[in-house]
């Protein structure tokens, strides 16, 4: 039983996998529906273009768009992203408000989102945050999933443990003047 899930993770969790170098790896974990719940809160009162870096099965995608936000998602396993657009054909949502790219957003240039999701994994975090930094515009806001950004303060947080959820404004994060 416990091989039989073990080769089932791994047929889902390792397309892709190859082209990240180790330190950057992260592998599939899907949100939680409380989790879900926890990024849905943060983005009320926000609108626009918003990016989940590493979109999964596309649940935090199909969520955010149903709250008008037009989505893409970024994900390296191509099996992933199959389900995941063959989802969104299967519930009737259209590619402006769910797309979802097999890209890896490492390499990507992210200035036009207004909004970033992030479920990913301790390691990765710090050197995320540089590159966001760099990239996203002053009133950008960033969800990041169950680990926090070391170097940032977050202006607000929704949930605990496992389903705690942090809400970063870049022009916060950067200390500028309100
Ligand atoms: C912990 S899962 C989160 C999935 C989804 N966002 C959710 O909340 O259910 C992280 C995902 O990021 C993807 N991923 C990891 N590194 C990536 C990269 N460099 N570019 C695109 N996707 C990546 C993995 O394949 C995995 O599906």
């Amino acid at each position: 039983m416990l091989i039989a899930s073990y080769g089932l993770w791994t047929i889902f969790a390792l397309p892709g996998f190859r082209k990240v170098p180790t330190s950057l790896k992260v592998p599939y974990l899907p949100s939680s529906r409380v989790q879900t719940q926890n990024v849905m809160k943060l983005l009320q009162g926000r609108r626009g273009c918003l990016a989940d870096l590493g979109s999964g099965d596309g649940r935090l995608v199909f969520a955010a768009s149903s709250l008008g936000f037009r989505c893409t998602g970024f994900e390296i396993n191509s099996i992933l992203i199959g389900y995941a657009r063959a989802r969104a054909r299967w519930m009737g949502i259209s590619t402006p408000a769910a797309r979802f790219v097999n890209e890896d957003f490492w390499k990507t240039d992210l200035s036009r989102y207004k909004n970033v999701t992030v479920f990913l994994a301790p390691g990765v975090m710090e050197v995320l945050g540089r590159k966001l930094e760099q990239e996203l515009a002053n009133d950008a806001r960033v969800i990041a999933c169950r680990f926090p950004f070391p170097q940032w303060h977050a202006s607000q947080s929704e949930g605990q443990g496992l389903d705690q959820a942090w809400a970063y404004d870049m022009a916060t994060v950067r200390k500028l003047p309100a």
